[in-house]
């Protein structure tokens, strides 16, 4: 099937102004499909910004291509491309009011005054905000502001819709409420999202895909379960969730741990990582080929359903572990037994 969005061995580095240059973007290649909700999530400065700005048309590529429709658009100007952007900042126009900074671009376009005046009342009833058109911006609240932005850019009805840490300024309990109706608005429209987060949970409960960025790289793409349950690489495993991570030896089909454990494992390297998430380890015996790492609680939290606790095992150091409360007690200073069934790990190989 034709993406909706492909972008093809993209590179970007700006010069700064200390004299050095920054590879923003490293030959990154990215298929986005009509009607797919994608996050980019990354740390800081990996390039999620760039990404959206040189999809958008607001910065060049130096290598690579990018094609909407499978037409190539790379060279194309910012307002002839069919891709909208919210903005982290909002970045709306304080001296106009609602109605007005919804209106704008198909004012710049010259679209017809009724036409105009229908759409802005289409789109202000699709994020909510029916009734506010003449209100200024400084009188609205900040999830009104994050609903006018995301208006004024539905308005011109793209094709992709690219949001840069939409909801980072709202407090928790709008930034929830607002992640259920930007993913229901999106499945509304039918339209590919590129949506850019810090919050894993939030590219978790979010994205049809997660795209991982470090240093102007992709370093995994794929579904929230896959990425969560198979990260390909510890930068991967370290970025999304919490996870204890072992380091083991392979030889002959079998990975040993450094307090003598072993389990199957076929990689070809010989060295590895095993991954085990702190909610798979259990306080019951597992079945055969179960592991068990007794240890010593250093620190045990209690949330009522579950107990959050710290380690220390004498030969594998800190353990994390995410466990049933059950009816149980658990001291800090105790002595305590995990398992873990073999259907929870995860092996990492090592990079060359
Ligand atoms: N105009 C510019 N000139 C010089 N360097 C830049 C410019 N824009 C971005 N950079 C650098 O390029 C890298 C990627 O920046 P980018 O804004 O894409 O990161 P980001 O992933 O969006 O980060 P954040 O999560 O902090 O918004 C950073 O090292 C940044 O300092
Ligand atoms: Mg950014």
């Amino acid at each position: 099937m034709q993406p909706l969005l492909e972008i093809f061995k993209a590179s970007k580095s700006y010069r700064t102004p200390e004299g050095g240059t920054v590879t923003a973007l490293d030959d990154v290649s990215l298929k986005v499909s009509s009607s797919e909700f994608l996050t980019l999530l990354g740390p800081s400065g990996c390039g999620k910004t760039t990404m959206l700005r040189t999809v958008s048309g607001f910065e060049s590529l130096d290598e690579g291509d990018i094609a909407v429709d499978g037409v190539v658009i790379t060279d194309e100007p910012a307002y002839r491309r069919p891709v909208n952007t919210v903005f982290q900042t909002y970045a709306l126009f304080p001296h106009l009011n609602v109605g007005r900074n919804v209106a704008y671009s198909l004012e710049v376009a010259g679209t017809d005054s009724k036409e105009i005046a229908r759409r802005v009342g289409a789109t202000l009833e699709l994020v909510g905000l029916t009734g506010l058109e003449k209100r200024n911006i400084s009188q609205l609240s900040g999830g009104q502001q994050q609903r006018v932005a995301l208006a004024r850019a539905l308005v011109a009805k793209p094709k992709l819709l690219l949001l840069d840490e939409p909801l980072s300024a709202l407090d928790k309990n709008l930034r929830q409420k607002m992640q259920k109706e930007l993913k229901n608005l999106q499945a509304e429209l039918g339209i590919g999202f590129i949506f850019v987060t810090h919050d894993q949970e939030e590219a978790l409960t979010m994205s049809d895909r997660i795209a991982v960025l470090a240093h102007g790289k992709i370093q995994q793409l794929g579904k929230p379960e896959d990425l969560y349950r198979h990260p390909a690489n510890l930068f991967a495993a370290n970025f999304l969730g919490e996870s204890n991570l072992f380091s083991v030896s392979v030889s002959s089909g079998f990975a040993t741990l450094a307090d003598g454990q072993t389990l199957p494992c076929h990689l070809a390297t010989r060295k590895a990582t095993l991954m085990i998430r702190p909610e798979a380890l259990s306080l019951d015996a597992g079945e055969a080929g179960s592991l068990t790492f007794a240890g010593i609680v250093r620190e045990s939290y209690y949330s009522g359903k579950d107990y959050t606790l710290e380690i220390e095992h004498p030969s594998l150091g800190t353990i994390q572990a995410l466990v049933r409360a059950g009816g149980r007690t658990i001291e800090p200073g105790s002595t305590i037994t995990l398992h873990a069934e073999p259907g929870q790990f995860h092996f990492i190989p090592e990079q060359a």
